[in-house]
């Protein structure tokens, strides 16, 4: 075990917990940098990239799964967790990566999977070859079904990716069975935290990950592990209404607390602050910060700021709701804008218009390092990549693509394997020009990939280098929580930060055209995600805001040393 170099802040204040102003980086491994030339990523390709990280300026990196797993669901489906899937490498390469990242000053947080495992795990094999009113049933949802012959599914409940919940068994004998529940695809069969031996599976799962030093733990759908008592049926339409908002008997149900109380106590147990961050889907940011309860996880990601319109009102608002709730439990807040389950924001910002997203996502990209707390990017959006929406079916590998009844399984398109350097695919990903990617990648990304962009001063990379370096050591950025608004007119979010040491001024232009703003309290320009903002001279018929104006370009942030 190995513990990470802990490089002294630049800041010259008391540093807070390294995971209350971290930047932390998601890598997803099939796609991030494919060492063996098998076109899918590996822990090697990770190993061989921490440079780039370290020199990104990120803090950490979170590594999706790359436990044993049929990849039914791009490895959240874990047939056994305390292996390297071999298309991953073994756990000597995962034991080498952490002692690599250590070395360069870099945390590493990896995936856990408790409310769902893989069909291939040894318990569910075991489940199903004992049959009905084996005590290895007891770790599942095992029921019997409705209707005369049981032919029915033992309640309404739908899977996540289409279609029912349950799926039924064969009998030992041949003969149809009972069902098991599965809020995601069927090869991932639910846990049943009401069994103790669930419970100690996973605290053991924790220290064996704990042991080999990891820094903390990123928990799969950590709302959904407690269901209702009953498993209570719901009418369909009731269903889905109550889904849209998340209030479900399956999701943020008040038992998954006591769970992460349990953790807790297990990450205290190790020297040097490990964490854990929640996914938790629920329906008001007041029901996240309740995963973030002193004695509890220490994060949650804020998925209602992923979700924000590009627009000042309602990212102030988003903003304001966010830092309030999270304060009122005294945990920092995080912020993301992608993961790989979601459209890349350079897209969902475009509408339509490929350039503005890029835009766009270049001032949220600032935006959200301005912001107190803690900041997650995904693998890519440093590189400004669009979302691949034209990816041919006999590709795709969304479970939720693939089901029959299945929704639109658009989560390949944010997959794809990243662009490092040269003009032929895989474009350095794998080792081999011409050599394969598990998903295609468009052929504008020699354009876009690290070796391009590396350099230039325009691209989306040296904003997100710059804008890192500028954080690491400005004293009024990462941790805090709270934010002092400032009015500068219609369109513009504009926020202050300060600190002992000096203050820093956030200004967004979320419109589509330059804005006119007062500067004259707005100090020297420290860095903008488009062409520096212009003076107007007083008596400019486009100076609206009088004295010291400025145009704040379209869709534009920016950063000032304030006076
Ligand atoms: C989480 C993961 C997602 C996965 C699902 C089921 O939401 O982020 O990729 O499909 O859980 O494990």
């Amino acid at each position: 075990m190995t513990a990470p170099t802990t490089t002294a802040p630049a800041r010259g204040r008391t540093h807070p917990g390294w995971w209350q102003e971290a930047v932390i980086y998601q890598v997803y491994p099939r796609s991030f940098a494919d060492a063996d030339g098998d076109g899918c990523g590996d822990l090697a390709g990770i190993r061989s990239r921490l440079g780039y990280l370290r020199d990104l300026g990120v803090d950490a990196l979170w590594i999706s799964p790359f436990y044993t797993s049929p990849q039914a669901d791009g490895g959240y489906d874990v047939a056994d967790y305390r292996a390297v899937d071999p298309v991953y490498g073994s756990v000597a390469d995962a034991d080498g990566l952490i002692a690599d990242a250590h070395a360069l000053g870099l945390r590493v947080v990896v995936d856990v999977v408790p409310n769902h495992c893989s069909d291939q795990h040894p318990w569910f094999h075991q489940a199903l070859r004992e049959g009905p009113g084996s005590p290895l049933r007891e770790r599942f949802h095992f029921r019997p079904g409705r209707g005369a012959d049981g032919t029915e599914p033992p309640n309404d409940w739908i899977s996540l990716f289409g279609g029912p919940a349950w799926t039924r068994t064969t009998d030992p004998d041949g003969t149809p069975g009972e069902w098991y529940l599965h809020l995601f695809a069927p090869q991932q069969p639910d846990l049943n935290w009401d069994s103790p031996a669930v419970q100690d599976e996973f605290r053991s799962i924790l220290r064996f990950w704990l042991d080999l030093g990891v820094d903390g733990f990123r928990v799969d759908v950590a709302h959904g592990l407690v269901k209702a008592p009953g498993l209570p049926d719901l009418g369909h339409c009731e269903q889905l209404a109550l889904l849209a908002e998340k209030r479900v008997p399956y999701f943020d149900q008040d038992g998954v607390h006591e769970i992460y109380r349990s953790w807790r106590t297990v990450l205290e147990e190790y020297p040097g602050q490990r964490i854990a961050v929640a996914e938790a889907w629920t329906d008001t940011l007041d029901r996240t910060a309740r995963y973030v309860r002193p004695g509890e996880l220490h994060q949650a990601f804020n998925f209602k700021f992923l979700n924000a319109s590009w627009d000042a009102d309602q990212l102030r608002e988003l903003v304001a709701l966010s830092l309030d709730a999270m304060r009122a439990v005294d945990a920092p807040t995080t912020w993301t804008l992608s993961n790989h389950d979601v459209v890349r924001h350079a897209t969902r910002y475009a509408d339509g218009d490929p350039a503005r997203g890029v835009r766009r996502a270049r001032a949220a990209a600032l935006l959200m390092l301005a912001l107190p707390g803690s900041a997650y990017l995904y693998q890519g959006e440093e590189l400004g990549l669009p979302e691949v929406t034209d990816l041919p079916d006999e590709v795709r590998q969304d479970p939720s693509f693939l089901r029959p009844d299945g929704g639109n399984g658009l989560r390949d398109g944010c997959r794809v394997p990243l662009p490092w350097s040269g003009a032929e695919a895989p474009y350095g990903f794998g080792p081999v020009p011409g050599g394969p990617a598990w998903l295609p990648q468009p052929a504008a990304w020699a354009g876009l990939s690290v070796e391009a962009q590396a350099g230039d001063p325009r691209s989306v990379l040296e904003l997100y280098r710059s804008a890192l370096r500028v954080r690491r050591s400005h004293p009024a950025l990462g941790a805090g929580r709270a934010v002092e608004w400032l009015d500068l007119g219609p369109g513009v979010l504009a926020f202050r930060r300060e600190s002992p040491e000096g203050a820093l001024i956030c200004t967004v232009n979320t419109a589509g055209h330059p804005l006119p703003v007062d500067g004259s309290a707005l100090g020297s320009l420290l860095l903008s995600s488009a062409e520096p903002p212009s003076s107007i001279a007083a008596g400019n018929a486009g100076n609206a805001a009088g004295g010291a104006g400025i145009l704040l370009p379209a869709d534009s942030t920016a950063w000032w040393q304030a006076p």
